[in-house]
């Protein structure tokens, strides 16, 4: 069985991960899922819901500060892992390789392991140390995808703009899926 690590931060955009799990539910993957103490209040402001609601979604979820998981370990083998939405806060400990958490531990381990790290900031606009952050989280094998939907698959709901991005992190991941159209497919 394939496994892969979801975090969620407290940044806007929570639907993004919903829409994120609510697309893999389906897949034959073992999801390991860590909802930050961030995301917790953003989850409650945004969707009314709370960490337990998202249970139904996963295999398995990790309490934020149980450095201890075994997502927190580079022999523990994953497919990869994506951080949606990543805020501010998370994205610049990831890049300066800081790890007090679950979510920032496991980001740490699949940069050092060199497995896929997806991380979906959402801010606008980007202050310079958002900016400098990306790039530095890049620079260590990061990959950097923006809740930035496009436009040119000619969206009609907010769901599919959320489909936009649940299709580019799971091709990111290298998981097989028609989340969204593809261009001249
Ligand atoms: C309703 C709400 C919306 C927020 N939106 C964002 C956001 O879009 N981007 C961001 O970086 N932080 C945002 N924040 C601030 C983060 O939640 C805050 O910096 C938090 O400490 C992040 O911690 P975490 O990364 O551990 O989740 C928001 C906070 C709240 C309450």
């Amino acid at each position: 069985m394939q496994r892969i690590v979801i975090g969620i931060t407290g940044a806007s955009g929570i639907q993004y991960a919903l829409d994120l799990l609510e697309t893999i539910q389906t897949a034959d993957l073992e999801t390991h899922l860590v909802i930050s103490e961030g995301a917790k209040r953003v989850l409650a402001e945004e969707l009314s819901m709370n960490a337990r609601d998202l249970a139904q979604f996963v295999t398995q979820v990790h309490d934020d500060r149980d450095v201890g998981a075994g997502i927190a370990s580079g022999s523990f083998r994953t497919l990869g892992m994506v951080i949606i939405p990543c805020s501010a806060s998370t994205l610049a400990k990831v890049a300066h390789g800081m790890a007090d958490t679950l979510i920032t531990r496991a980001a740490h381990v699949h940069l050092k392991e060199r497995r896929p790290l997806v991380l979906v900031p959402r801010e606008t606009p980007y202050s310079r140390p958002m900016l400098e952050a990306m790039l530095k989280a890049h620079d260590a094998g990061a990959r950097i995808l923006a809740a930035n939907p496009g436009f040119y698959g000619n969206p009609q709901s907010v769901k599919d703009l959320l489909g936009f991005i649940s299709a580019r992190v799971l091709d990111q991941l290298g998981i097989d899926n028609q989340r969204s159209s593809r261009w001249k497919e």
